[in-house]
């Protein structure tokens, strides 16, 4: 436990007031979240006895994400990874009525899963699953279209899919990207996944990026919130 109002050191010559966020803190967060209804439950009970892989994103960042959809005003929303449908689930169901989530997903399996659970859901009219590589259904989405993006696939492709986010979005619009912790591996310096380089290499490309004004919220694995910058003016 912390000292009340223990300081912890940031950067050189600066230090702060954050609160260390341990496992108690944690789980008292979760506590006061909505969590899984039966229907997300019942995606990722079947997710599982199918063989498709537990990596979908928390229940906390998916309410997160609710959050900032809403305060976007996010009626357009692109995804890309799907899996089993569970994070576009959360975000359809942050969309007002007539909004619409295009989900692209590389797996067949995968797709033939998302569609099935999100057709069982309430927000099954707002959700396009496409399938195949999304490097080659990105170029069809019109510049400007879409109030905020999501991108959680192959983390090789990040760089691929962030240029297309900064087309695809409108200026001041929402991008999000899933695992800037490189599963958790990002600071271990015998990593050896060549994700967790990739993702090294990604989250220095963003912070260097005079197109989008992001940061990395310590939810999930890491997730990058940032907004798209207005054009310069000339
Ligand atoms: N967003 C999901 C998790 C996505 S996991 C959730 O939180 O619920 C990553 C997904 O990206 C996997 O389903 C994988 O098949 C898919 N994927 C991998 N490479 C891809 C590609 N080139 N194009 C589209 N999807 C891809
Ligand atoms: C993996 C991918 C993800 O997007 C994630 O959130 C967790 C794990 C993976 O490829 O193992
Ligand atoms: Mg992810």
């Amino acid at each position: 436990m912390l000292a009340k109002g223990a300081k912890i050191a940031l950067l050189e010559g600066m230090s702060s007031t954050s609160t260390v966020v341990t496992t108690d803190l944690f789980q008292y967060i979760q506590g006061l979240g909505p969590g899984d209804d039966a229907l997300l439950q019942g995606l990722k009970a079947a997710a599982e006895k199918a063989g498709i892989p537990a990596i979908w994103i928390s229940p906390e960042q998916g309410h997160l994400m609710q959050v900032l959809l809403r305060l976007a005003g996010a009626r357009r929303v692109v995804e890309v990874g799907t899996l089993a449908g569970y994070s576009a689930l959360w975000m359809a169901r942050a969309l007002p009525a007539g909004g619409t989530l295009d989900t692209l997903e590389l797996s067949p399996v995968h797709a033939a899963f998302a569609r099935d659970w999100i057709g069982r859901s309430e927000v099954a009219d707002r959700v396009r699953v496409h399938e195949g590589p999304a490097a080659d259904q990105l170029p069809a989405f019109a510049a400007a279209s879409a109030d905020a993006f999501f991108i959680d696939a192959d983390k090789k492709s990040y760089p691929r899919y962030f240029e297309e986010a900064l087309r695809i979005l409108r200026p001041g619009g929402l991008l999000l990207v899933d695992n800037a912790f490189a599963f958790g591996q990002i600071l271990d310096p015998a990593a050896t996944d060549p994700d967790v380089a990739a993702i090294r290499r990604f989250n220095q490309l963003v912070s260097q990026d005079s197109r989008v004004d992001g940061t990395i919220v310590a939810i999930g694995d890491g997730l990058w919130v940032g907004v798209k910058r207005d054009a310069p003016a000339r």
